[in-house]
Formats: structure tokens, C-alpha cells, sequence
């Protein structure tokens, strides 16, 4: 288990009363303990108990989960899950009477909301009627889908009342968006499977527990129009809100006439790319804050065909290392990539790759390939075999080679939480900020005193 998991404990527990204000002393007085043991658990050598972490909740403005550092489980970088314990985690459901689905596992890190799953449709349909009273449909749920497709699967889903049928083969992909109804059955007695990558996007975690404080009728306030065709001026208005300002203020502080802000505001006039610039600036906020999110997805969902997926060679065309596909995605997400990578080189050095975001990986087909990575700077290496699957931290620079013949590889790549807006802002505060905020168990001043001094060499 993850050995660093105490001492991010203390950092965490010094974070908390940094925020509050409080020094070890009046962190001390405020729960009853001894100035000894604040300072034991921030340096990670006494147990925070849940008697203190209930204290701290009652008295101070926090919540308990505050003080519950993330696991790390990789501590190599990598996890690798392997067929045969996948295998071990089979489970079969009925649904309506009948063997439905037969699940497994695949790899998982406490590190990345990633929930892939192998599944198995043990229900066969003739044709591919959306109507089919044998099927048997889901309710939806919060976690984004991205499913790939082996053999002859019909995929249902439903949207504004409408149910719909895709007839899907092998190296067909699909997006959908959290709560879209859906189900799957295998087609005229065809075997067929689906690795049915389910993820959380930004809204999972924090953001999900803020809005259910909040409550119903608060929670859905953020739901401002944003796809439709006054999306654009819905968003200016949101960040009018924000800001406080009055229209008029806006207007004479961004120079364009009042009436032509309330067009944009209404939606019935759109603002050109200058415009855009001088009311951001007007504002104080960047101009991508006033860009809504395009929709690409039909009926919530994303479908791509296996001829349609767009593939390049990698590194580059002469004898490419990689030909590696783009598979279903959506704008809505748009740090997800679902990728299908044709493994054909044998020389780790030319197939390197390196991503900012959480990286699960499937071995499809019938070859195995070789798994090369970095990591704390140390290289390991590991064959996989087809059904095997990986978990891969961000910036882990890797290379998967093929052994006999080329392999294929479906990677999902995911946003964490430092992902979008997340991202920006890290590389904001800078990289010796970041270092920082790892580990930092200093208290926010010096007892002893410090003043302003320059270095002169
Ligand atoms: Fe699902």
C-alpha cells in the first residue's frame, strides 16, 4: 500500500488549519489536545483518529472528507491487471428473468475515476428492432460511457422519449453522456462483447458532493442554456451575474452601444472575435470564458464506424512505429480520447509517447505487445497478452512494441482533476508552486520572524 499515505495525512491536516488561520497552538486549544500531538500528526507520526477529524468537523467550517488524502496505488507508475484476474472477477446478472450481462474487471487506480469493464451480452435478438420487449434497458448513470465494440452487439439508447438501435460491429465505438437510458444484447445469435469504459468527467468527486449540499433547486441553477442557439449570449450573462456589473456598466466599459449588448445578451446578435476580446477584458476573465461548448453529440450520444475513424502513423509515415486511430469522443469532455493503436515497431525508443492525462490501456485481438515505461527514473518492462489491460499515471513516458506481429491497443485516456480550467490555473501558479502544494507541512509564517530580503551576489 502507498507508503507516502501518512505523511500526505499531515500535509493535508497542515493545509486545513493553514486555511483556517490557526497555528499549531491554536490548532491545539480548538480541539482539546496537545500541542504535541498536532505537530506529531503533521510531521506523520501519530494517527489522525476519527475522534479528531469528528471534532474538527463539528467546531471548524470543514467537512470530514478534508482530511482524507488519495491513495497512491501505483507506485511503479503503472498497474497492470492481467486476463486470468480479470477473469476472477467475473460476475453474471440477470435482468428480467435472464442471464443478461457476464462482467469482468479490468485494471483501476484510486488515482483516475476510471470503472472499465469487459462485458459479456449473454442476450441474443434477431435484428435489431429498438422496440424489442426482451430488452431489457438501464436507468442511466452519473459516470460518462465510452464503449468499444468486438462481434455483432446492437447498442439501444433513448433520448427525448425516442428509443434508438445502432447495429455495431468489431472497431465501432460509441460516447455517451451521464444519465442517457441505454442497453445492449448481441445480434442473430453472433457472439458479442463490449469494453464498456465508464469514467467520471469534472462534475464527479467535489464538484458532485458541492451540488448535492446545495440541494435540487440550487444545483440545476447551473444548468444555464448551453448548446442551444443562445448559448453564447447565456454565458455573457452568466458572467455579467458574476461580476456584478450592470449592463450599462458593462457597455460603457467594453464601448460598444447598450442596445447592441442586449442583443448579445438575447442571443439575436453574435460577438465577433474582437468583440469577444474587449468585453473579456472589460471583465476580467479570459475570452475562453465566453466561448460555450460546441455540441457534437447526436441524441446524447457520439457513434463512430470503424471505417469512418480517422488514423495517422506515428511518429511519423516512414515506416510508422504506430498507426494509431481516433476513436467516439465528445466535445462535452474534451480531455476524454478513446484511441486504437496498431502496435508495429519492435524499437521502444521511436514508439515513445507521453500524455498529461490518466491512461488505461486494452490488448485487443489475438497478439501480445510489450509494455515499455519510466517512471521515478527507473525503466520496466512487461509483456501483455491479449484481455490484459494497464493503468498508466500522467507524464509516464512508455512505448508498447510488438512482439511476433503487430498488436492492437484501445487506450482511454481521461482527464483527472487537474484537467480544463484545472490545468490552466496550474500552470498559472507555476511548477515550484505545484512541487509545493505535494507536500507542504510548513505553517503559513516563521515564529521566529522573517522579513523582505534580497539576495545580492
Ligand atoms: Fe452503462
Amino acid at each position: 500500500m502507498d507508503v507516502g499515505y501518512q505523511r500526505r495525512v499531515g500535509a493535508t491536516f497542515r493545509e486545513v488549519i493553514n486555511g483556517l488561520k490557526r497555528n499549531s497552538l491554536a490548532a491545539a486549544a480548538d480541539l482539546g489536545v496537545s500541542v504535541e500531538t498536532i505537530d506529531d500528526i503533521i510531521a506523520g507520526k501519530c494517527r489522525l483518529t476519527s475522534e479528531l477529524i469528528a471534532r474538527a468537523a463539528a467546531i471548524w467550517p470543514v467537512n470530514e472528507r478534508d482530511f482524507f488524502p488519495v491513495h497512491d496505488d501505483a507506485a511503479d507508475g503503472a498497474i497492470v491487471m492481467r486476463a486470468v484476474e480479470s477473469e476472477k472477477t467475473s460476475r453474471t446478472f440477470a435482468r428480467g428473468g435472464i442471464d443478461y450481462y457476464e462482467y469482468r474487471d479490468t485494471a483501476m487506480s484510486r488515482l483516475a475515476m476510471f470503472r472499465p469493464e469487459w462485458i459479456k451480452m449473454l442476450h441474443s435478438v434477431p435484428g435489431t428492432d429498438q422496440d424489442d420487449p426482451t430488452v431489457q434497458w438501464n436507468s442511466g448513470h452519473f459516470l460518462y460511457q465510452f464503449t468499444y465494440f468486438i462481434g455483432a452487439v446492437n447498442y439501444y439508447y433513448s433520448a427525448e422519449g425516442r428509443r434508438y438501435c445502432a447495429a455495431m460491429e468489431t472497431g465501432d465505438s460509441v460516447s455517451g453522456l451521464p444519465y442517457a437510458p441505454h442497453s445492449f444484447a448481441c445480434r442473430d445469435g453472433a457472439p458479442g462483447m463490449i469494453l464498456a469504459l465508464t469514467y467520471g468527467g469534472r462534475l464527479l468527486g467535489d464538484a458532485a458532493h458541492e451540488l448535492g449540499a446545495l440541494g435540487e433547486s440550487l444545483a440545476e441553477r447551473y444548468a444555464f442554456d448551453a448548446s442551444g442557439p443562445h448559448a453564447s449570449g447565456s454565458l455573457l450573462g452568466v458572467q455579467l451575474d458574476n461580476t456584478g456589473f450592470t449592463r450599462e456598466w458593462l457597455a460603457r466599459s467594453a464601448g460598444i452601444p447598450l442596445a447592441h449588448l442586449e442583443d448579445l445578451l438575447a442571443g439575436v446578435a453574435t460577438a465577433g472575435w474582437e468583440e469577444l476580446g474587449t468585453l473579456a477584458e472589460a471583465m476580467r476573465i479570459n475570452v475562453r470564458d465566453l466561448l460555450p461548448v460546441v455540441p457534437d453529440t447526436h441524441h446524447g450520444v457520439s457513434i463512430l464506424r470503424r471505417r469512418d475513424v480517422p488514423r495517422w502513423p506515428y511518429p511519423d509515415g516512414d515506416s510508422p512505429h504506430y498507426v494509431i486511430g481516433a476513436l467516439a469522443g465528445t466535445r462535452v469532455c474534451p480531455s476524454s480520447r478513446g484511441l486504437e493503436i496498431e502496435v508495429r515497431g519492435t524499437d521502444a525508443s521511436r514508439g515513445m509517447l507521453r500524455t498529461g492525462l490518466h491512461q488505461y490501456c486494452y490488448v485487443l485481438g489475438s497478439e501480445p505487445v510489450r509494455l515499455t515505461w519510466t517512471y521515478d527514473e527507473r525503466t520496466c518492462s512487461r509483456e501483455l497478452a491479449p484481455g490484459d489491460s494497464l493503468y498508466l499515471k500522467p507524464f509516464v513516458s512508455h512505448s508498447f512494441t510488438s512482439c511476433d506481429r503487430p498488436g492492437r491497443i484501445l487506450a482511454l485516456r481521461i482527464g483527472g482533476k487537474v484537467a480544463g480550467d484545472a490545468w490552466l490555473e496550474a500552470a498559472a501558479i507555476g511548477g515550484s508552486s505545484l512541487r509545493r502544494l505535494t507536500y507542504d507541512t510548513a505553517q503559513w509564517y516563521e515564529e521566529a520572524g522573517t522579513t523582505a530580503r534580497r539576495e545580492i551576489l
